[in-house]
C-alpha cells in the first residue's frame, strides 16, 4: 500500500523546554462568531481559531446573511498560521436568512449540532451536511429534543444522520432533559430558546462545559441556573459582544503531556482557557503526581485564562471516569498516553461518548498507542492501560482524527525509532501549526 500524501515520520529529540503559545479554543471561536451573528451591534473576535471547523462556522453563517469580515490580525491574534481576527456585524435574532445553499460543516460536530440551535429561529429552510465522519456520526441527541420546542428537522435514519433539513421558526420553551451530558446538545437547545415563546429549562446527567452559558450572560441574556437546571427565556436581546480568544486547553493539552513524559522537559503555555468545566486534564495530572502551577491569571468576557508550567517527574496510575471524564472529554487520548508511561494499572470508565466523537476514538486510541508499544485493553465504555511502556517506533493511522493524530506525535518523542503516521491532515481542524511548533520542540518531523 503506498502511504497517503499527508503521512508524516516523527523522531524524538530529546526534552522540552520554553514557552508555547497555542492557537484560540474551539469551543470559544464557534460560539463567538455564532452568537455575535445574532446579536445586535458589531464585535471583533479576537486569536480567532482559523482551522478548518470554525472556518466552516464562519462560512455557514455567511450563508445565512452575515456579514463577516477579516481583519488584520493584532498582538492578541497569536501566532504561528491561525493568527486571525475577524468583526461580526450582528443582524439580531430574526435577521438570519434563508441559505440559497447547502451549508456544509465539513468534519465539525460542534457547527452542526450548534447551528441546528440557530437554525430553530429562521422562518425558512436550511440543509446541513458534513464529511463522511459527520455523516455517520449520531445528530437524533439534537433533533428529538429540538422536535419537544416545536422544530420540524428531517434527515437519515429517521433524522438521526445528516443531511438534516430544518424548517424553524415557530418554537416555543419546553422542559428539556437531556440523556446524554453534551454542551453541543444544550446550547442547541439553548439557542433554540432565545427565540422561543416562554421558557426553557434543560438538564443534564453531568455538567457539560459551560461556554454557552457564559457568553449569553456576557451578551446581556438573564440565564438562570438552579441546581442541574439552565433556564433561558424566549425574547432577550444579544448585546454583541468583542473577545479575545483564550487559547485551547485541549490543543495545550499535548504539550502538557509531553513535558511531564519526556525526561528533562519543562514547558509553560501562555494564556489558556481555564474554564472549571475544562480543566480535567490538569486535575488527572496533578492526580498522577506531575507538578502542575498556573500562573497570571485572568478573566476574558466571562472566560478564565492564565499560563501553565508543567515539568517531567515519574507518573502515578489513575482511575477516571464520571464527571472528572466529562470535563476531560477530548483529552482522552492525551491521558491514555499519560496512563501508558505511569507506573501500574490505570482505568478510563464511562466514556462510551467517545465512540461518537471525529472517530471511534477508543477504538483508535488502542489501536495506535497499542501498535507503539502501550498495553491496552479496550472496556465497552473506557480502556484499562497497564504501564510503563517501552514505546518503540512504528506506523499508525489517525483515522482522520486530530486529537489520534497529535496523541501519536507525543508518543513519537519517547519512541526507540521513528514512527511514521498517516491521514496527519486532520489536525488543521483544531491546530494549524502543530507539526511546526514540534519541529521547533527539537523532534525531526518529515
Ligand atoms: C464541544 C463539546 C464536546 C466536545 C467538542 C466541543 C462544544 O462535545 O467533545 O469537541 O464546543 O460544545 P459533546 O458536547 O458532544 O460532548
Amino acid at each position: 500500500m503506498t502511504a497517503p500524501a499527508d503521512t508524516r515520520t516523527v523522531r524524538a529529540g530529546g526534552p522540552l523546554r520554553g514557552t508555547i503559545r497555542v492557537p484560540g479554543d474551539k469551543s470559544i471561536s464557534h460560539r463567538a462568531v455564532m452568537f455575535n451573528a445574532i446579536a445586535e451591534g458589531t464585535a471583533v473576535v479576537r486569536n480567532f481559531l482559523a482551522g478548518e471547523d470554525c472556518l466552516a462556522t464562519i462560512r455557514c453563517l455567511e450563508a445565512l446573511g452575515v456579514p463577516i469580515v477579516e481583519l488584520p490580525a493584532g498582538p492578541r491574534d497569536g501566532g504561528g498560521p491561525s493568527r486571525s481576527a475577524f468583526e461580526v456585524r450582528g443582524v439580531g435574532l430574526e435577521g438570519l436568512q434563508e441559505p440559497a445553499e447547502i451549508l456544509d460543516v465539513g468534519n465539525s460536530g460542534t457547527s452542526i449540532r450548534l447551528l441546528l440551535g440557530l437554525l430553530a429561529n429562521l422562518d425558512g429552510l436550511a440543509v446541513l451536511t458534513g464529511d463522511a465522519s459527520i455523516r455517520r456520526r449520531p445528530m437524533g441527541r439534537v433533533v428529538r429534543l429540538l422536535a419537544e420546542m416545536g422544530v420540524r428537522i428531517d434527515g437519515r435514519s429517521s433524522g438521526d444522520r445528516a443531511p438534516l433539513a430544518v424548517r424553524g421558526g415557530h418554537t416555543h420553551g419546553a422542559r428539556i432533559a437531556s440523556p446524554v451530558a453534551s454542551a453541543q446538545v444544550k446550547s442547541a437547545v439553548l439557542l433554540a430558546a432565545l427565540g422561543a415563546e416562554g421558557e426553557t429549562s434543560f438538564s443534564e446527567p453531568v455538567p457539560s462545559r459551560d461556554h454557552t452559558e457564559r457568553m449569553l450572560t456576557a451578551m446581556g441574556v438573564p440565564v438562570a441556573v438552579l441546581g442541574r437546571e439552565i433556564l433561558v427565556t424566549g425574547g432577550n436581546r444579544l448585546v454583541a459582544r468583542s473577545i479575545a480568544v483564550p487559547g485551547d486547553l485541549s490543543s495545550a493539552a499535548f504539550w502538557l503531556a509531553a513535558a511531564a513524559v519526556v525526561p528533562g522537559s519543562e514547558l509553560r503555555l501562555e494564556d489558556v482557557g481555564l474554564n472549571p468545566t475544562r480543566t480535567g486534564i490538569l486535575d488527572i495530572l496533578r492526580d498522577m503526581g506531575a507538578p502542575v502551577e498556573l500562573l497570571d491569571e485572568a478573566d476574558e468576557a466571562g472566560e478564565p485564562l492564565g499560563d501553565i508550567k508543567v515539568a517531567s517527574g515519574e507518573l502515578d496510575a489513575v482511575t477516571v471516569g464520571g464527571e472528572l471524564l466529562v470535563r476531560a472529554i477530548d483529552e482522552v487520548p492525551i491521558v491514555a498516553l499519560l496512563m501508558a508511561c505511569a507506573r501500574g494499572r490505570s482505568e478510563i470508565r464511562d466514556a462510551s461518548e467517545l465512540r461518537v466523537k471525529e472517530s471511534d476514538r477508543l477504538s483508535a486510541i488502542a489501536a495506535s498507542l497499542g501498535a507503539l508499544g502501550a498495553r491496552i485493553q479496550e472496556l465497552p465504555d473506557g480502556l484499562v492501560i497497564e504501564g510503563p511502556t517501552r514505546w518503540k517506533g512504528g506506523t499508525v493511522d489517525t483515522r482522520g482524527d486530530h486529537r489520534i493524530a497529535m496523541t501519536c506525535a507525543v508518543a513519537a518523542l519517547m519512541a526507540d525509532g521513528p514512527v511514521t503516521i498517516h491521514h496527519t491532515a486532520c489536525t488543521e481542524t483544531s491546530y494549524p501549526g502543530f507539526w511546526d511548533t514540534l519541529a521547533e520542540q527539537g523532534p525531526i518531523v518529515e
